[in-house]
């Protein structure tokens, strides 16, 4: 990245690239959608440096095609550190971010009980494939930043929230020593202080 870009903007435009490809159902704009017919969306980021410390995360996030601009808003602008669905949304529309003028079609048309052959035209989950995270560790000059996007699990409940967007199960780093994020079943995982360990380890 250029110079004048912060390791964690880079670590969120390469995000970012991940959550506008059409060819990924379980991250962004394209992901399977919620029990509800609902993309509803998670990320996080955490940037350390000695003796410095930042994070953001949203949860359940509608209307936007991802949310890793999100999650780094609330770091970089927002007095709390996690913000959640119709929450999240406001703070974003008072930071000028505007919801997506329309949901992306191949996304939202697609009903969650269609049959695996009429799931045409995209990427078919096949079992244990249908949930997923995109993951992204930088450092620069000392500054280690990590972040991760999901849709969290084709079909999920409305609400639900798996490991991503929490501090120290779905991503976790630690000045000196090094940053870790997860990918898999985010109902298995954000019981744990997975990341947080992996990184204790390290
Ligand atoms: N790791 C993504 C999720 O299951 O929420």
């Amino acid at each position: 990245a250029p110079e004048t870009v912060s390791v964690s903007a880079a670590v969120a435009d390469a995000i970012r690239s991940v959550e506008l490809d059409p060819t990924v159902a379980t991250v962004g704009s394209h992901s399977y959608p919620n029990v509800n017919g609902t993309i509803q969306l998670d990320a996080a980021i955490v940037e350390v440096s000695p003796g410095r410390h930042r994070c953001g995360a949203v949860m359940a996030l509608e209307g936007y095609p991802g949310a890793i601009d999100a999650a780094f808003a609330v770091m970089e602008s927002c007095q709390h550190r996690i913000l959640v669905g119709s929450g999240a949304k406001a703070f974003l529309e008072s930071e000028g971010f505007h919801p997506s003028v329309a949901p992306i079609p191949t996304a939202l048309e697609r009903p969650v009980a269609v049959l695996p052959e009429e799931d045409a035209g995209r990427p078919q989950p096949q079992p244990g494939d249908d949930h997923d995270t995109v993951g992204i560790i930088a450092v620069r000059n000392g500054v280690l930043s990590v972040g991760c996007s999901t849709s969290g699990k084709r079909a999920k409940l409305s609400g639900r929230v798996g490991d991503s967007p929490i501090f120290g199960s779905g991503l976790y780093a630690e000045p000196g020593v090094g940053g870790a994020v997860a990918t898999g079943d985010g109902d298995k995982i954000c019981s744990f202080p997975l990341t947080f360990s992996a990184v204790s380890l390290m």
